[in-house]
């Protein structure tokens, strides 16, 4: 049999299956599901293309979709997440994955394009950050002989372009095929559902879509929990320098910026907080957090981090103010948060993997990480995986309605009802010896609920 997949180093294999043990430890949730449906298979048929970090939670994220009767084929939606012992182990077990920590843009455009090859095509997505969507999406349009529409930065622009016009070539009508055949995409984060919400406006979404990133128990868990643990873990592991004393600015007051906050702020750090919306930015001054304007205090802070999701928010002009030695990086799901490409004439010097040095013209230098791309998963290993199993059982909630339900939806971005996102929460308070009250009926009806839930209005906001 021919080998169909692409990973640093196979031998790495038992290493990541003994780490996968590890986390199947702290995935009450993804354990619950296998326990729930894998003798009934919800996912039988399902051919699903993942497009997500190749970390070890993911490994079990895909091994969860297997046991529910999927077959699955994984690229990584980053070219520094993936852990190469997890991408190892899925290989090991015979699902084809296409990931190295490290790829270059080229090859990580054409592992997506590789994860979609199942003999008969795949029929669902399972997207973070959307490229698998775009890819498919733009390949269409391409082939329509319509203009592409723009994707984040410039450079990538032109290695998307090519990636297309080189299936374009092998498989003529290819990605039409594609896109024709998906059943529906659910999509992990808040860029990703960003764009779904964008193709749905502009009538472009050919396909239903849930939006995994707005349940409660992903965004108000992951992103902030998550992020609360791994920002400041992907700060020490690529430069060990001590926080505690240290003035800190995040940018961005929403869910990652305030886990990126606390998690400095709990390393010790005097953190700042910049922010476009007013109720963002009186949240963090009444988190006790200075609200102040980046241009104001860029000279005097000894770390930046960007969490916005928006692009321009570091520029060349802040970054040429910065104090020497400054640690600056993006916690957000693109790179277009620092304007990297600015520094492309400086002198560089590499102190490691993921950790450059940079000169700039006052002779000051910026230690900038994962060369602004989300440096928890670049320097680090992410979260960890007890946040991500809350994450990941709403991804396979989400498949499963998309898979076997896909009927009832219309090609809009859904997200999952609340019954099913009290489930996902319930299926983690035993790990954290967590007991719930129960309601009477008395009570229940007092607060006008069922006793057994959902507990709150939809427009209750957690
Ligand atoms: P969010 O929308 O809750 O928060 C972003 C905040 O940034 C908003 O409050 C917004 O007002 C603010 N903002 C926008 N432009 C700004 C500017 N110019 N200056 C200051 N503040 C500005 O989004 P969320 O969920 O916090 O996600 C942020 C990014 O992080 C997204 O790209 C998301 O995909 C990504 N993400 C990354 C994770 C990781 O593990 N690295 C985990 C989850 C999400």
């Amino acid at each position: 049999m021919t080998q169909d997949y692409i990973v640093k180093d196979i031998s790495l294999a038992d290493y990541g299956r003994k780490e996968l043990d590890i986390a199947e430890t702290e995935m009450p949730g993804l354990m619950a599901l296998r326990a729930e449906f894998g003798e009934s298979k919800p996912l039988k048929g399902a051919r699903i293309v993942g497009s997500l970090h190749m970390t070890i939670q993911t490994a079990c994220l895909i091994e969860t979709l297997v046991a529910l009767g999927a077959d699955v084929r994984w690229a990584s939606c980053n070219i520094f997440s993936t852990q190469d012992h997890a991408a190892a182990a899925i290989a090991a077990a015979g699902v084809p994955v296409f990931a190295i920590k490290g790829q270059s843009l080229e090859e990580h455009w054409d592992y997506l394009d590789k994860s979609f090859l199942f003999d008969e095509g795949p029929n669902m997505i399972l997207d973070d950050g959307g490229d698998a969507t775009l890819y498919i999406l733009l390949g269409a349009r391409a082939e329509a002989g319509e203009d592409i529409i723009p994707v984040p930065t410039s450079e990538e622009e032109a290695v998307i372009k090519a990636q297309i016009a080189k299936r374009m070539e092998a498989s003529p009508g290819w990605f039409t095929k594609m896109r024709d055949q998906i059943v529906g995409v659910s999509e992990e984060t808040t860029t990703g559902v960003h764009r779904l919400y964008e193709l749905h406006k502009q009538g472009q979404l050919p396909f239903p879509a849930i939006n995994v990133n707005d349940s409660v128990t992903k965004s108000k868990f992951d992103n902030k929990y998550g992020c609360k643990e791994s920002l400041v873990d992907g700060i020490r592991r690529a430069t060990d320098v001590m926080m505690a004393g240290k003035v800190a600015v995040v940018c961005g007051y929403g869910d990652v910026g305030k886990g990126s906050a606390a998690s400095l702020a709990g390393a010790g750090a005097r953190v700042k907080v910049t922010e476009a919306d007013p109720i963002c930015a009186l949240q963090a001054a009444m988190d006790g957090f200075e609200v102040v304007l980046l241009e104001d205090v860029i000279s005097d802070v000894d770390i930046v981090i960007t969490t916005t999701g928006n692009k321009d928010i570091v520029r060349i002009e802040h970054m040429r103010a910065m104090k020497d030695m400054a640690i600056l990086g993006n916690i957000g799901h693109f790179d277009n948060e620092i304007q990297v490409a600015a520094l492309k004439n400086h002198k560089w010097t590499n102190i490691k993997d993921q950790v450059d040095m940079i000169e700039m013209p006052s002779g000051n230098r910026i230690i900038l990480l994962s060369e602004g791309r989300l440096l928890n998963l670049g320097n680090a290993t992410g979260h960890p995986s007890f946040v991500m199993s809350a994450s990941f059982t709403n991804q396979v909630l989400a498949q499963i309605e998309l898979w076997t339900r896909g009927d009832n939806y219309e090609n809009q971005v859904y997200i999952l009802p609340k019954h099913l996102d009290e489930k996902v929460a319930a299926l983690h308070l035993e790990k954290v010896g967590a007991k719930l009250t129960k309601l009477t009926a008395e009570q229940a009806a007092y607060i006008g609920v069922a006793p057994e839930g959902p507990y709150k209005p939809e427009h209750y906001r957690y």
